[in-house]
């Protein structure tokens, strides 16, 4: 049946949105390579030319993914002036949730005492993030929400097997948190995601039924290789066209905060991207790891912390990981 008419309202948001604040939490244990290197046979050498990994944080006996996860919202929150009655949606992206429910969102939500917002998990492994800047992109846009915090956190260290050497050495723990609310010129580009079917088994975790019956908690597998081959050919690809998406050329671009999943991942992407060499790229796999969701946004405010990015950049982001998923799109940095 067609309808010509309707008696639903439809809302109506803001012209366009943009990040208003961001913080960032990393776990408080510093885990050196020679200290990985007394838990997996390999060298401080192979990790650093393999992958840039100096050193990854993990959390300490106090910490856990909600913890985490609300001590970067709450310093994102409180840069970017936004009352805490105003937040009306929160998405948290994560793997790392130790149990299935509540969600991450309404435990953070309650712990930072939030006006009862909308509150939902997002599950793109290390694309959550990006996903979760879109979606709130799209929410304020449309009205359906004004201002959405959005979080990617991991405890990655609580999932590693360690009695796998090619990935032990990889993950890290952390979190990162942005406001984003309504603007009056564009702060948040088109994204460029997607997924590719049939490939969930490349990076995926144990059952956790069979990992209950076994008596350990589930544990993330990863064929390296073929994540690796994807990503410097499919996800080299999507940085382009997120770039073009955003209608910008590489001069206009000021930053780059890949996904931090290795550097040589990184390098393959600025050589098919040609950005010049005054664009700032996030290296920050280096002294944290993989932090799967939180890496993003961790990089982003350590590149502001640093003064190396500074507020109204335009900074090209983009995840990639389990599933296979991805996500990217360029925003101006607050
Ligand atoms: O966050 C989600 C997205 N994830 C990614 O994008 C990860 C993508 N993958 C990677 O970054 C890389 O595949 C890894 C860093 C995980 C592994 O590096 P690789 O260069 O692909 O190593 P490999 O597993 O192919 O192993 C190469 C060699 C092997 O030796 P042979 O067979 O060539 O003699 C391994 O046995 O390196 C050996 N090896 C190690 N040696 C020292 C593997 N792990 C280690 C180790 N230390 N930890």
């Amino acid at each position: 049946m067609r309808i010509m008419s309707s008696p639903i309202k439809a809302s109506h948001g803001a012209a366009y949105s943009r990040i208003l604040g961001v913080g960032g939490a990393r776990g408080n244990r510093v885990v050196d390579n020679a200290e990985m290197c007394t838990i997996i046979d390999s060298s401080d050498e192979w990790i650093q030319q393999r992958t840039g990994i100096s050193e990854r944080r993990w959390v300490d006996d106090e910490q856990t993914a909600l913890t985490l996860a609300t001590e970067a919202a709450r310093k994102a929150i409180e840069r970017s002036g936004v009352a805490t009655d105003q937040i009306d949606a929160v998405l948290v992206s994560s793997v790392s949730n130790e149990r299935r429910f509540p969600s991450l969102s309404v435990q953070v939500a309650s712990e930072l005492g939030l006006d009862n917002p909308a509150a939902t998990d997002l599950q793109a492994a290390c694309a959550g993030f990006c996903y979760g800047v879109s979606l709130a992109d799209s929410m304020v846009r449309t009205g359906s929400a004004h201002y959405v915090l959005v979080v990617g956190v991991e405890v990655l260290s609580k999932q590693t097997d360690f009695s796998d050497r090619s990935t032990a050495f990889l993950f890290g723990d952390g979190a990162g948190a942005v406001v984003i609310g309504p603007s009056e010129v564009p702060g948040i580009g088109p994204a460029v995601w997607g997924s590719e079917i049939n490939t969930g088994e490349i990076i995926h975790s144990d059952e956790f039924e069979v990992a209950v019956a076994g008596g350990f908690s589930p544990k993330i597998h990863m064929e390296g290789n073929k994540v690796f081959r994807w990503a410097t050919t499919y996800i080299v690809e999507k940085t382009v066209e997120t770039l073009e998406a955003a209608g910008l050329t590489p001069e206009e671009l000021d930053v780059f905060i890949p996904h931090q999943a290795n550097n040589r991942i990184t390098d393959a992407m600025l050589r098919r991207l040609k950005l010049p060499d005054d664009v700032v790229v996030s290296r920050d796999i280096k002294m944290m790891g993989n932090a799967s969701a939180a890496s993003v946004p961790i990089a982003m405010e350590a590149l502001l912390e640093s003064g190396e990015a500074k507020p109204g950049d335009n900074a090209l982001i983009i995840g990639f990981g389990a599933g296979l998923v991805y996500a990217g799109q360029v925003v101006v940095l607050p």
